[in-house]
C-alpha cells in the first residue's frame, strides 16, 4: 500500500526502485544496515517515538508544553473556534478546536515553525484533505475531487519550498524529519520528490490525534455521570494547571478505559498487508502477490469478543475484563510491524488534554443562552463515506462547549 501511496502521489519509478529496493537475504547477513530507504524511515519513527531519548525530548520540550499553553484561558478566549467570549464564559467549537490545535501542533512539533510561515493557510489545506482523503484512496477523477487534488498539491508545494530552504533555515525541525530527508536525499531523491515523501507522513501524524480528542470530549461532556465520576479521578492528576503525567498514566483506570473504548468503536481502518512468501492461514493458502485485508470495525463489534452490548459506547468493559486491551481483536492502532508508532504520544498527549480541559475549566454543553435551540444531540459518526483511520462525525455536526472560570 505504502508504494501505491507514494507513487500516486508523485514519487518517480526510478526512486521508488531504490526506497524499495530488495536486499538478498546473503547481503542482509553480511550487513545488516541491508535495509531500504522506506525500512529506515519507519526506523527513524520508532526511534522518534518508541520510548527512550527522543521521545521524551519530543513530550517534555514540545508536545506537553504546547497542550499546556493551548489550555488557559486567554488562548481558549482567543482561539478562533471560540464563538463567543465574556470574561466569565467561553463558546466553543469543539470540532473546530480539536482539528486546529492538534493538526497545527504536530506541523510545529515535526517540522518546526518555518513551514507555516511559507503557507499561513497550510492548516485550511490540511482539514481540506482530512475532510477528502477517501477521494484519493478511491482514486476519484480530478472533476468529482477537485478540492482533493488542490489540497494535496498545497501541501506537497508547501513542502516543497520547505526542502527548498536551507537546513539552517529550519533547524527546529524534529530527529524525524531530519533523518527521513537525509536518507531521501541520500538515495537521490529531489526536492520535489523529499517533499512528496514528507507529504504521506505528514498526513499519518496528523490524521488522528483530533478526531480522538474529538470524540473522547464528547462522549465524556453528554454523560453526566461520565463526566463527574472521570472529573474526580483526574484532579489529583493536575496540579496549579500542571498535568502529572505519571499519575494521569497509572492512577486513572477511567480515564484509560474511557479511551480503550473510544478507539473501538471509532476506528475505521484495515489492516493491509501484501503477501510476500507463501502462507497458509488456517487450511487457505496465501500466494505471494496476495492482499490481506482485516477489517478492524468488523473485530472491534464482533459479539463474540465484546458481548451482546458490542454496539455501545460502555468504557466500564475495559474494566471489568482488563485483558480486553490487549485482545488480538483489538487494534485500534494496526498490528505486527507496521503497528502505529504514534500511539504512545496519542495516549499521553489524550490524557493530558482531557485532564487539564475538565480540571482548568468548568465545561458544560452550550445550552439556550448560547444561542442553541433544543438539548444538543450526540454527533453521528460519518459512515456515509468510506473510512480512513478514526471516523469523522457528520458533515456539518459539532458539540459546542460551554467553558466557565472553575471556582
Ligand atoms: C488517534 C491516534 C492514532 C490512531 C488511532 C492511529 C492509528 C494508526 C493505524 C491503524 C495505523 C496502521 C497500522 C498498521 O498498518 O498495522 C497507523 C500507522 C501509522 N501511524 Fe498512527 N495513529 C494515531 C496517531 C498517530 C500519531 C500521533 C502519529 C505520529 C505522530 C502516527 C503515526 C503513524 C505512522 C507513521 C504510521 C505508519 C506506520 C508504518 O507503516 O510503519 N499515528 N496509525
Amino acid at each position: 500500500m505504502a508504494r501505491k501511496l507514494y507513487s500516486w502521489n508523485g514519487v518517480s519509478p526510478s526512486s521508488m526502485k531504490t526506497i524499495f529496493a530488495e536486499f538478498p537475504p546473503e547481503k542482509q547477513a553480511m550487513n545488516h544496515r541491508a535495509k531500504n530507504a522506506n525500512d529506515m524511515i519507519q526506523e527513524y519513527h520508532r526511534q522518534q517515538l518508541y520510548p527512550g531519548d527522543n521521545f521524551q525530548n519530543l513530550m517534555i520540550d514540545n508536545v506537553l508544553p504546547k497542550i499546556h499553553t493551548s489550555l488557559t484561558w486567554d488562548t481558549m478566549s482567543r482561539h478562533p473556534a471560540s464563538r463567543s467570549s465574556t470574561p466569565e464564559s467561553i463558546t466553543l467549537s469543539l470540532l473546530h478546536w480539536t482539528s486546529d490545535m492538534f493538526i497545527s501542533q504536530l506541523i510545529e512539533i515535526y517540522w518546526g515553525k518555518k513551514i507555516s510561515i511559507i503557507n499561513p493557510e497550510l492548516l485550511r489545506a490540511n482539514l481540506v484533505w482530512e475532510k477528502s482523503t477517501w477521494k484519493y484512496i478511491y482514486r476519484i477523477p480530478k472533476t468529482f475531487a477537485n478540492e482533493n487534488y488542490e489540497a494535496r498539491k498545497q501541501i506537497n508545494d508547501t513542502l516543497e519550498e520547505y526542502f527548498k530552504l536551507p537546513r539552517e533555515e529550519r533547524k527546529d525541525a524534529n530527529f524525524f524529519v531530519e533523518a527521513m530527508e537525509k536518507e531521501l536525499r541520500g538515495s537521490g531523491l529531489n526536492d520535489v520528490e523529499v517533499a512528496r515523501v514528507s507529504m504521506l507522513h505528514l498526513w499519518a501524524i496528523t490524521g488522528n490525534n483530533f478526531k480522538l480528542a474529538f470524540w473522547t470530549i464528547a462522549y465524556i461532556i453528554h454523560d453526566p455521570e461520565l463526566h463527574a465520576a472521570v472529573l474526580a479521578e483526574i484532579k489529583p492528576g493536575v496540579l496549579e494547571g500542571v498535568a502529572n503525567m505519571d499519575y494521569l498514566k497509572s492512577e486513572c483506570p477511567l480515564l484509560e478505559a474511557i479511551l480503550n473504548e473510544v478507539l473501538r468503536v471509532t476506528m475505521a481502518s484495515a489492516l493491509v498487508r501484501d503477501v510476500i512468501v507463501p502462507t497458509i492461514i488456517d487450511g487457505k493458502i496465501l500466494h505471494r502477490g496476495d492482499k490481506l485485508l482485516i477489517p478492524y470495525r468488523q473485530l472491534h463489534f464482533n459479539q463474540d469478543i465484546w458481548g451482546a452490548n458490542a454496539n455501545e459506547f460502555d468504557p466500564s468493559r475495559f474494566i471489568r475484563d482488563k485483558s480486553l486491551g490487549t485482545n488480538a481483536s483489538y487494534r485500534p492502532f494496526g498490528g505486527g510491524p507496521g503497528i502505529c508508532p504514534g500511539r504512545h504520544m496519542a495516549r499521553q498527549a489524550m490524557y493530558a488534554t482531557v485532564a487539564l480541559l475538565f480540571t482548568q475549566f468548568d465545561v458544560s454543553l452550550a445550552g439556550e443562552s448560547e444561542g442553541i435551540m433544543g438539548k444538543q444531540q450526540f454527533p453521528r459518526m460519518n459512515e456515509t463515506k468510506p473510512p480512513l483511520g478514526t471516523i469523522p462525525p457528520m458533515e456539518g455536526e459539532d458539540v459546542i462547549l460551554l467553558l466557565r472560570r472553575t471556582k
